[in-house]
């Protein structure tokens, strides 16, 4: 097995690690999970958990997964700038440093600004997962969502990817397509208002890497094609007004998208969601997006007990 050191960006994993170092592991993960409330297998290890931003999955499903492994969380903060000496100005440099001196197994890190993972991993001595850097990346929650894709679908190759929402500020969006563009015969529509759309360094990259893709503004010209549909919101918090969009009905999912879709295509959502899912969406067997979230606690298992063991 591959010696795992950060989690900084998709761009550091292969196909081939995914489906048969990843993907079994994390299939284990659930398994065990499903019988034994918690193992020895990372006893004594320590994790750091420190958000900049808000979270409900990634925190919980981090510090639950290393409970579960038998480690130790030995110290947890959101809102970093608020409830640490971030907020007195230190940078995020001599943070990590700090973290680091009490020799913590590993850090899981979400940061307000891309670039950030980074620049903690150039000057940490514990392994980094970037548990979400500004609108930069998300990656875990990309390998969650393929490890989803794999799980409901059976296979990731060939399939039309729809995604769509805040492309320009989304970094699970970002982080999913530059993931996906590993499997052979991906398409992807990438559906958002004019003024939100995926940023040139992905599709760039797809170009690199022969990905066909395409931009539109209306679900509803996909919605009859798509095999998975990965919706995601306006990132109202990076100063962006859900108001200046319109209506969300232009990439987001209710009846009349529901009924234009595949009876087997599925719906998935990094969430929180807001009213780019409809109500009547949570009750249609094509969403997956509550499983989808708790595959991150299983894909999490995976990656400490890779990086850890
Ligand atoms: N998808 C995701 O990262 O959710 P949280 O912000 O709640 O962690």
């Amino acid at each position: 097995m591959e010696r795992l050191e950060h989690i900084l960006e998709s761009q550091q994993f292969s196909r081939e690690w995914l489906e048969n170092e990843l993907f079994p592991l994390a299939a284990e993960m659930e398994k065990i999970t499903a019988t034994i409330k918690r193992t020895r297998t990372l006893a004594e290890k320590e994790m750091v958990s420190f958000f900049y931003e808000p979270s409900t999955r990634t925190r919980y499903y981090s510090e639950l997964a290393m409970w579960r492994l038998g480690g130790n969380v030995i110290f947890s903060t959101e809102n970093a700038k608020e409830f640490s000496s971030v907020a007195k100005g230190e940078t995020i440099e001599n943070t990590i440093r700090i973290l680091c001196l009490g020799k913590p197994d590993i850090i899981v890190l979400r940061t307000d600004e891309e670039g950030m993972a980074k620049r903690a991993a150039e000057v940490s001595t514990a392994p980094i997962i970037n548990a979400g850097d500004g609108k930069g990346q998300h990656p875990v929650q990309a390998m969650t969502d393929l490890f989803t894709i794999k799980k409901e679908l059976m296979k990731i190759e060939r399939r039309h990817l729809v995604i769509t929402g805040d492309l320009a500020r989304g970094r699970t969006a970002r982080s999913l397509a530059y993931l996906a563009a590993k499997y052979p015969g991906i398409k992807i529509s990438f559906v958002s208002p004019d003024a939100a759309k995926m940023g040139q360094d992905v599709k760039d990259y797809l170009k690199e890497h022969a990905v066909p893709f395409e931009e539109i503004r209306d679900i509803r010209e996909v919605a009859p094609h798509g095999d998975v549909f990965y919706i995601t919101r306006i990132q109202e918090e990076r100063g962006q007004l859900l108001i200046k969009y319109g209506p969300p009905a232009f990439w987001g999912v209710n009846q009349e998208v529901l009924d234009l879709m595949k009876k087997d295509a599925i719906i998935m959502h990094p969430l929180p969601h807001k009213e780019e899912i409809a109500p009547e969406v949570d009750k249609d067997p094509r969403a997956v997006y509550f499983p989808q979230a708790l595959n991150k606690l299983y894909v999490m298992m995976a990656l400490l007990k890779m990086i850890l063991k």
